[in-house]
């Protein structure tokens, strides 16, 4: 009989499931693709019907199950700090003489705690911090949850019925685990880094075989992910998951504020970083954790310290000026200068040559472009759903290699483990939408496509199985001419909307990259930066940031077969190996399904569509 593992990340955002049999990935998915809300928290339930869909399974049949947060992981050290912090709040409340503010630390505790998106009624919570940390493991622990009853109750059936064992695994456990069980390496250094989890902002770790054995860590409340959103929130992005735009602004400025800058964030030895706790709030008075319809809104994490340093902050409709960019620039620079610090110290005690890197910080492409530039690493594998969704596929493999020491068997070479579409249901799902359209012979999509593309029409380019994590690579896109200087505005006006500063990706055939970046190392999940060689800027101007870099992903024929011949029937066209590719959607999550793709092809100015072997054009 086949052992079967679901794993899922819930109540935090990026809500995700995934599940294995017998090792092998079935399918792993973000839970935003199917209820349409961004970056949704909440429990993965439309997820978890997919991935037992795909696997074939019902609920009855799953072995083990898993989810990414432990809320007995570092246990003293939370009642430590909520301890202390009961006690900040009842020497502030003696201070103004009104007792009645105290709360007892049992309900500080369990109010510290997350929220869950599903309950709209109780929407608005007091965090003691953000993405998870104190938060759901103290506060979720006294209300919930016990797994078997969560999935009982949201899939109909009697809790009797979930034999499966139930595993909790610690957050940055589940992300390290995600870097090196599907990586390509037998041993590598490994690096979780992100905002918090379970209590951590950073976890470094040995993988070696079936182990991840872990060597360090840096503990609430110090996070380079916090300061990095904090900045984001100062500079007038307020999203959830908008500190990607700052990374996109940070090109146009100075870093003159970099000493401001080592001053909020200080490195120590070993590895070891420590915020200015003076320039925010999530410590002492706590975080909102809010939940927009399933959206998580995070709290002003910066304090009136950083106010006091940069001025006022600036809002979010006001014009961008030199200090934002610069502010920007400092950020990221003190962020490139963290990272290589504890990387450098992770070589360090490693010797090893090879990393595997997840986390919320990992999306920073910039960053991780600069890895083997800046430290003695020479491979670097990025967990493509780096962020906190891929500690579900994270929780799988902990299962399987760590605890049930079965062999590795995976390597995950893209990140197509989505839901995917026959030719016969696209169609029929275009009959019904009434929009008219034409049916190609297999082999003659990509060298149309790549001619409407060469034409300068804007295409939709629908595909195969849908990508788990934030890039669309290939299957959910966007495709244009990047040899088009007018391309990014085009996009920006008919579709995607997006502030002007911000660069568009291109995709590259793998063997060509050398002729293009002045970097090699294979980029397939579209997670690294390059430097675009300045002889070749000319030529892809629409893929070119304002620095000469290019945020690539490097596309081979093993990887996604249909992907490369679109890009290879282009090069014939245009001489050109590179398309301008951006994710499938206006503003909302990438499109899931057939539906999704027609309403945003209707909604928006793309010229035309390819769906499958389909063909729609307005
Ligand atoms: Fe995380």
């Amino acid at each position: 009989m086949p052992v079967y593992i679901l794993g899922i990340n819930a109540y935090h955002g990026d809500a995700a499931a995934a599940i294995l049999k017998d090792g092998k990935i079935v399918a792993a998915v973000e839970e935003e693709r199917f209820n349409r809300v961004k970056h949704c928290a909440g429990f993965p339930v439309q997820s978890i019907r997919f991935c037992l869909e795909a696997a074939g399974i019902t609920l009855d049949r799953v072995d083990h199950i898993g989810i990414s947060r432990d809320p007995s992981a570092h246990l003293h050290k939370k009642v430590v700090f909520a301890a202390n912090r009961a006690a900040r709040q009842l020497a502030m409340s003696a201070g103004v003489g009104n007792s009645s503010n105290i709360k007892p630390l049992v309900s500080l505790i369990v109010e510290a705690g997350g929220g869950n998106g599903d309950n709209h009624a109780k929407e608005k919570r007091n965090g003691a911090g953000i993405f998870g940390q104190i938060a759901d493991r103290l506060g979720n622990a006294a209300k919930i949850r016990d797994l078997k009853d969560e999935l009982a109750r949201v899939f109909s059936v009697p809790k009797t019925h979930i034999k499966a064992q139930v595993h909790d695994v610690e957050h940055h456990r589940a992300h390290l685990a995600s870097s090196f069980y599907v990586s390509p390496f037998e041993s590598a250094a490994l690096l979780s880094i992100d905002g918090f989890g379970d209590f951590i902002s950073t976890m470094w770790a040995v993988g070696e075989g079936n182990s991840v054995e872990v060597l360090g860590q840096v503990e609430y409340p110090h996070s380079v992910g916090i300061v990095y959103t904090a900045t984001t929130q100062f500079l007038g992005f307020p999203h959830y998951g908008d500190e990607g735009k700052v990374m996109g602004l940070a090109p146009y400025g100075k870093p003159r504020f970099i000493q401001e800058f080592r001053s909020i964030i200080r490195t120590e030895e070993r590895g070891q970083f420590r915020i200015n706790l003076d320039y925010f709030r999530h410590h002492a008075e706590g975080v909102e954790m809010t939940w927009d319809h399933g959206s998580p809104v995070i709290g002003q994490v910066f304090s009136g310290a950083f106010v006091d340093t940069f001025g006022p902050p600036r809002s979010p409709n006001a014009p961008i000026l030199d200090r934002d960019r610069d502010i920007a620039a400092s950020l990221q620079l003190r962020l490139e200068e963290i990272s290589f610090h504890v990387l450098n110290h992770l070589h360090e005690k490693t010797g090893l040559m090879d990393l595997g890197l997840a986390g919320g910080v990992a999306y920073n492409s910039v960053m991780n472009g600069k890895i083997l530039l800046n430290t003695p690493f020479k491979r670097v594998f990025v967990q493509p759903a780096a962020g906190d969704s891929g500690t579900a596929l994270g929780v799988c493999f902990h299962i399987n290699c760590g605890i049930l020491r079965a062999p590795r068997s995976e390597r995950m070479l893209g990140a197509y483990t989505g839901p995917q579409f026959s030719d016969d249901e696209i169609r029929s799902e275009l009959e019904q939408s009434g929009v008219t359209f034409e049916r190609l012979p297999e082999g003659e999509t990509t060298k149309r496509a790549a001619k409407d593309i060469a034409e300068g029409l804007v295409v939709g380019w629908f595909q195969g199985r849908m990508e788990f994590g934030p890039r669309a690579l290939g299957n959910r896109s966007i495709v244009v001419d990047p040899r088009r200087s007018d391309m990014k505005e085009i996009l920006n006006e008919r579709i995607k909307k997006r502030e002007p500063f911000r660069p568009f990706a291109p995709s590259i055939l793998e063997e060509r990259t050398g002729d293009y970046f002045e970097q090699t190392h294979p980029a397939p999940t579209m997670l690294m930066v390059y430097q675009i060689r300045p002889e070749r800027r000319y030529e892809i101007p629409a893929v070119t940031h304002v620095d000469g870099s290019g945020r690539l992903q490097t596309v081979s024929r093993e990887v996604n077969e249909r992907y490369y011949e679109l890009i290879a029937e282009f090069e014939k066209l245009s001489g050109v190996p590179v398309l301008l590719n951006t994710s499938f959607n206006e503003n909302e999550p990438i499109v899931c399904t057939p539906r999704d793709a027609v309403d945003c092809f209707l909604h928006t100015e793309m010229d035309v569509l390819y769906i499958g072997n389909q063909r729609v054009a307005r």
